[in-house]
């Protein structure tokens, strides 16, 4: 099973991939877990994920955004995801295909781009169960603000997020693996919805 965790920045990923790996290790105490997270999660992607997060003075061209962030998923799924599933592992993702979805096809208005580098990479491989934690960016903004030094997405502006937003809610309204949580809900109310969730998905 591939279970992934999505939604913009300040939504509560990191502590939402937390509980997931509680509740699947009290599930299922003897299966194998695999965390991973996007773009990165191999060598050779967390070395991309670097220079690909890092803000520079020469300016990225979307496409270059893009073919690294695909790069990275390949690598991702051809040498760590699928072998783990073949082993019968429960894999954990923070992020995957739906953010190049959200970021570069809403953000970056590169939806036919998105659409195609998917095929090429994914063919038909997709996550069994999507959470995606919805927020308003200008709060989830704030939040990754107050953690500290923005990268170079969390640089772009609001109205990039509001795209990216929009494309993530398009995608939960359509596919029944997507399921939405309200993230700007107290973090307990979060986190039960998350248990009854993955309760009735598990
Ligand atoms: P994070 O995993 O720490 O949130 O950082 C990843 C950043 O990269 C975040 O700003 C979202 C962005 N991103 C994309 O733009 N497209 C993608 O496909 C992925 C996986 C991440």
């Amino acid at each position: 099973m591939f279970i992934v965790i999505e939604g913009l920045e300040g939504a509560g990923k990191s502590s939402a991939v937390a509980l997931v790996n509680q509740i699947v290790a009290e599930r299922f105490p003897e299966r194998e877990i695999v965390n991973t997270r996007e773009p990165g999660g191999t060598p050779l992607a967390e070395e991309i994920r670097e220079i690909w997060k890092q803000p520079r003075q020469e300016p990225m061209a979307p496409i270059t955004e893009l073919l690294m962030v695909y790069a990275c998923r390949g690598q991702l799924v051809e040498t760590v995801i699928k072998p783990a599933l073949e082993r019968g592992a429960v894999v954990i993702g923070d992020r995957h295909n739906l953010s190049s979805v959200a970021y570069q096809g809403g953000g970056r208005m590169l939806a036919d781009q998105v659409a195609a580098l998917s095929t090429i990479t994914l063919g038909e491989f997709s996550p069994d169960l999507t959470l995606y934690l919805d927020i308003d960016p200008a709060i989830g903004l704030e939040r990754a603000r107050q953690r500290g030094e923005l990268d170079r997405i969390e640089q772009e502006k609001l109205s990039f997020f509001e795209r990216a937003r929009a494309c993530y809610q398009a995608a939960a309204a359509t596919d029944p693996r997507i399921v939405t949580i309200d993230a700007s809900q107290p973090i307990e109310a979060v986190h039960q919805q998350i248990r009854a969730l993955l309760e009735l998905n598990l």
